[in-house]
């Protein structure tokens, strides 16, 4: 008897010691809890803790965290406010330029062509261009897929679809991010010189930019295109530093600093793509004789002298100025 009471006695002893190590052995910002108790509900257990850590074997102990409340957090402002402030902006920005198109209509060539072309851009500049327009498409597509595809796409092409899709896309979108970030340095360092402030900016916005009746005088580019020019290198260079903070993880922060870096690149991207609609518009139907120069690198004079006017004067000075080549078809002589 006197040796089963001792028996219990040693186990009892030995039950507590060992709790009490284990209470002791629990890290620092954790609490104790104890995760099988019937009245603990799972929302309760992983609220009470700071983080949950697990024990394991495995070489990557970061792989032993099993959950951690802050990814609640980024999971709540990922799927709720960037959504609808991303949402908001672009089809904002959709509308404002379809508004735009049906009430002021596209600006026109006031005085018609004059039949003389000036050069605008070099080969460079419009591969440059071309490179940055080709990846921003490609890149904007697959982004959009990351952030609205679960809601919007998965529903109408199925899992094995979207599970393929979104693979191919997520390759896309890593791989363009190189030639992207380049050609984005590169245009800073092309035109970084044409797009410093100068008081003619403020002229032109006062005289509302190029949809006014008059067309204040503008250099290589106006006030608009330098705020575009700006939310193009500085929207850039967050969007790629943020970017590279998520493809190479771990190497300059630890998980919080990457969901920080997620959310800022996925907004900044966002409204990179809504300033972004407004600048297509501008460059192809909203400004009648602007995408020649971004495709063959001229423009009509008429143009030059309409929308920059400062930037004509030099280059006509300069004799930039030829007689446009007649379209192949007009050199074809009908046969009698
Ligand atoms: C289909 C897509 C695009 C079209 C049609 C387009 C069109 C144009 C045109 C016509 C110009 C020359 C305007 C002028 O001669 O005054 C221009 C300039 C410019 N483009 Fe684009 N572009 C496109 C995409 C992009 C992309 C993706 C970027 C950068 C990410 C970009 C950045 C710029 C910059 C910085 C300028 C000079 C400043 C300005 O005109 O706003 N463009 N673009």
């Amino acid at each position: 008897m006197g040796t089963l009471l001792s028996r219990h006695i040693r186990i009892i002893v030995s039950a507590l010691t060992l709790a009490c190590m284990m209470v002791a052995a629990v890290p620092a910002g954790a609490q104790h809890i104890n995760p099988t108790a019937e009245a603990v509900k799972e929302d309760q257990l992983l609220n009470q803790t700071n983080r949950l850590v697990g024990e394991c074997t495995l070489p990557d102990q970061k792989a032993c965290t099993l959950e951690q409340p802050r990814g609640r957090d980024w999971r709540y402002w990922y799927q709720v406010p960037l959504r609808l402030i991303g949402g908001l902006a672009i089809l904002g920005m959709i509308a404002v330029v379809i508004g735009f198109y049906f009430i002021r209509g596209p600006v026109r060539i006031e005085h018609g062509r004059s039949g003389r072309i000036m050069v605008r851009f070099g080969a460079f500049e419009r591969f440059v261009h071309w490179v940055a327009t080709v990846c921003f498409i490609i890149l904007a597509l697959s982004g959009l897929n990351l952030t609205f595809g679960k809601v919007l796409l998965l529903p109408i092409i199925g899992p094995d679809a979207f599970a393929a899709l979104s693979r191919w896309g997520k390759h896309a979108h890593n791989y363009l991010s190189f030639p992207f970030t380049l050609s984005v340095i590169a245009i800073f360092l092309m035109w970084v010189r044409w797009n410093l402030p100068s008081r003619l900016d403020i002229q032109w916005f006062l005289q509302g930019g190029g949809f006014g009746k008059q067309h204040p005088p503008a250099d290589l580019f106006n006030a608009g295109q330098k705020s575009i020019f700006w939310v193009v290198v500085l929207g850039g260079a967050l969007v790629a530093a943020n970017g590279y903070v998520l493809m190479f993880p771990f190497w300059i922060t630890g998980i919080v600093g990457m969901q920080v870096a997620q959310l800022v690149l996925a907004l900044v991207a966002l409204l990179y793509m809504a300033a972004m609609v407004f600048h297509v518009y501008m460059g192809t139907v909203g400004e009648e004789g602007a995408f020649e120069g971004m495709w063959d690198g001229t423009v009509d004079e008429e143009w030059a002298k309409q929308h920059h006017s400062v930037w004509h004067e030099r280059e006509i000075a300069k004799g930039n100025i030829a007689v446009q080549p007649a379209p192949p078809e007009a050199k074809i002589q009908p046969a009698e």
